[in-house]
């Protein structure tokens, strides 16, 4: 097992109806909060109104911005932080998914700093990632998530898009980590079916990443990542099929966290190469983050990791879609077949020219992917250092 220093400060108040504590819970970071929201998810389902409402009964004024889109941008973040100061907001919440919530903790950061977002993205419009600032200022930040996704309601990064220069890329600092997350699986009923899909893939990949590259003298952080990846699918078709099945829901919810929160990772060291192939596609064509972690996965595991950790990739598969097969090369093929055959179930397989891509841009994305994802490095980190040409080679793979 790696060395390794784990802080996961937020706290975490999770059940049916929880929501309704907003107000209380969020009284002890101020008196005016800015509510950061998507467009219309949270007003069509009510969800704002009643946090509107527990918030007035406990006796804080509110400030909604209900403008962040899905792949938030820099340029929104920029505008809200500048409310936020107008406005004198002690505090800020991030109310829907993952786009509202990184929005809310990027916004919290320019409010205090006055300065863009952009200063503080990896691979920002120089392009040079050594200019990546750690958030160490922001204002209080609370969570409350509607989709079982990425984990940011209780981790300490965000992911910004630079709408101009199309860079996206994550941010992170310890200021980021919301003080409280208020989990409430019954707001994640209303999620459709393709987002409900795109997010299981979402928790599976967070935690298939670490655990296909990284170290592999890390037992317990192994077995707890088995667990989750084999809750993520056994959970994800029946929220699908029974959008209120509670437990469905509320599983969902907890693994999402439970998967990005640091535990599943600390100790095991790895990277995350198809986040970054996926960060390039969704920055150009404002596509689903878990649909293209999706069309991406089967290429990525076929092309890299059967050839350089079969072993890792048959553990997977036995461990987690109970795969039999006892020779290794067998069985991790075993596994990505399974996994496909899940993908095809819950409805997310996919493939880029069905989500609009160009193939005359693959070779551009691979660029762009290696000099914002590679950290300057000239290459991706996996199991082994992927080169633009390996990373094309997996984007031309899933084409059609
Ligand atoms: O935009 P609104 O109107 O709110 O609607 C959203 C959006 O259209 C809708 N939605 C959310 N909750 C709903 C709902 N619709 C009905 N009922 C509900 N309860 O779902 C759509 C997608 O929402 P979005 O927030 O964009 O999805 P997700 O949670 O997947 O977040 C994706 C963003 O998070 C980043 C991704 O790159 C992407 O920008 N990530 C953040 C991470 C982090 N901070 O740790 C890690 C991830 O790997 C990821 O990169
Ligand atoms: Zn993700």
């Amino acid at each position: 097992m790696l060395n390794f220093s784990l802080h996961t400060p937020t706290r975490i108040v999770f059940g049916q109806g929880e929501v309704d504590r907003a107000g209380d819970v969020i009284k002890e970071f101020g008196k005016k909060v800015l509510i950061v929201t998507g467009r219309s998810s949270t007003k069509k389902t009510g969800v704002l109104d009643r946090v509107v409402r527990s918030l007035q009964k406990a006796g804080v004024a509110s400030f909604v911005f209900d403008r962040v889109e899905p792949n938030p941008r820099a340029q929104t973040v920029d505008e809200a932080g500048r409310l936020a100061r107008e406005e004198h907001c002690d505090l800020v919440l991030g109310l829907g998914g993952g786009s509202a919530m990184d929005a809310a903790k990027a916004i919290a950061t320019v409010a205090v700093s006055t300065r863009p977002i952009r200063e503080y993205i990896r691979g920002n419009s120089t392009g040079l990632w050594q200019q990546l600032l750690p958030i160490q200022e922001a204002l209080p930040i609370v969570t409350i998530p509607t989709l079982a996704a990425t984990g940011s309601e209780a981790n300490g990064g965000a992911v910004i898009t630079n709408w101009e220069t199309k860079e996206k890329a994550g941010i992170n600092g310890p200021a980021l980590f919301p003080k409280v997350a208020i989990l409430d699986p019954e707001l994640t009923y209303t999620v459709p079916a393709n987002y409900t899909a795109d997010g299981a893939v979402d928790i599976f990949t967070h935690l298939y990443e670490g655990y296909v590259t990284g170290d592999e003298h890390a037992n317990v952080q192994d077995e707890i990542t088995e667990a989750l990846m084999r809750n993520a699918v056994l959970f994800a078709k029946p929220a699908i099929d029974d959008p209120q099945n509670y437990e469905a829901r509320a599983h969902l919810l907890w693994t999402s966290t439970l998967a990005l929160v640091g535990i599943a990772n600390a100790g095991r060291g790895g990277s995350f190469p198809v986040h970054a192939m996926e960060h390039t596609l969704s920055a150009h064509y404002d596509i689903s983050h878990g649909r293209g972690l999706a069309i991406l996965t089967p290429a990525y595991f076929a092309t890299v990791i059967k050839q350089d950790r079969p072993q890792r990739l048959a553990r997977l598969g036995r461990r987690v879609f109970d795969v039999i097969c006892k020779d290794d090369e067998q069985a991790a093929q075993a596994a990505i077949e399974a996994m496909v055959r899940w993908f095809k179930e819950i409805g997310t397989y996919d493939t880029l020219k069905n989500v609009g891509v160009k193939r005359s841009d693959l070779e551009m994305m691979a660029q762009e992917t290696v000099r914002i994802g590679g950290l300057g490095q000239g290459t991706l980190a996996a199991t082994h250092p992927l080169s633009e040409q390996e990373v094309r080679a997996i984007y031309e793979a899933v084409y059609e």
